[in-house]
């Protein structure tokens, strides 16, 4: 007879305090050109590489608690990359989307998208409505991939939805608040965005979650995103937990 030993995988959590976990982590997921390119390899390569930290840090987030994770995967400005560059990424979403069923049979994380989705080819549109749906059943985290997403997109949007619904007569002008808003924006029902990541040494935002950082707190590190480790969101969260929240009380 054979036994088969599961492999479980160790979560460190070290000295995260369960009480006080972000809710909802933002991620830019920069640097993959140039971890490629430092090791001689093509962007795709630095590309391919993130989708593996990507894997790796949303089991973490899972783990720990987080509730909402929206990793920016490909902004409005990314078109203006090169043409190989953009169907690298193009056919990298795509193949990863289509083994989703798979990808995601032992993980409980279910996917959303932010972003005019409607933009890209029709079978790349098939492949994350695909994804979506079998990953629906999930009751852990949701991974929210923002993709040709674009914050001054996402407000011009809203605002659009929001001037509509008054001239339909569905709401008065001022009926519109915060609240109201932030329900037409992407982020719609997920919780307040509590922590920005930003690997790579950059320290911006690039048009990521404009609305949603208003009070945010930010993480930076030198680390290029194929290298961002367990380790490193661990410690993200532990110096997220240091810091005084005042909402400017
Ligand atoms: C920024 O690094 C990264 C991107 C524009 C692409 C990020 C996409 C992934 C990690 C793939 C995600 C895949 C799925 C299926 C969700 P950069 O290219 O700007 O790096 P650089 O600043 O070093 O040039």
């Amino acid at each position: 007879m054979l036994f088969f030993k599961k492999k479980i995988k160790h979560i460190d959590t070290g000295d995260i305090d369960p009480s006080r976990v972000p809710q909802h982590v933002g991620i830019i997921m920069d640097g993959n050109g140039r971890w490629a390119k430092r090791r001689g390899m093509p962007r795709s390569v630095g590309h391919k590489a993130g989708v593996d930290t990507l894997e790796r840090i949303a089991d973490y987030c899972n783990a720990v608690g987080v509730k909402a994770l929206t990793v920016y995967a490909f902004s409005t400005e990314n078109w203006k990359r090169s043409a190989e560059e953009v169907g690298a990424l193009m056919n990298l979403f795509y193949h990863y989307l289509t083994i989703i069923e798979e990808k995601f049979r032992n993980r409980n994380i279910k996917l959303r998208f932010s972003g005019d989705t409607a933009a890209f080819s029709d079978k790349l549109q098939k492949a994350i409505d695909h994804a979506v749906e079998v990953t629906s059943s999930g009751d852990g985290m949701i991974l929210n991939v923002a993709m040709n997403y674009g914050g001054r997109d996402e407000i011009v949007r809203a605002a659009r939805s929001a001037a509509d619904a008054v001239s339909r007569g569905e709401i008065t002008l001022e009926g519109i608040d915060e609240e109201y808003f932030g329900k037409l924006l992407y982020t719609a029902n997920l919780p307040e965005v509590d922590l920005i990541i930003r690997p790579s040494g950059e320290q911006r935002l690039s048009n990521f979650l404009l609305w949603q950082a208003a009070y945010a707190e930010f993480w930076y590190s030198d680390i290029c995103w194929p290298d961002f480790s367990e380790q490193d969101m661990k410690q993200a969260i532990i110096d997220y937990q240091n810091r005084s929240r005042r909402f400017g009380a």
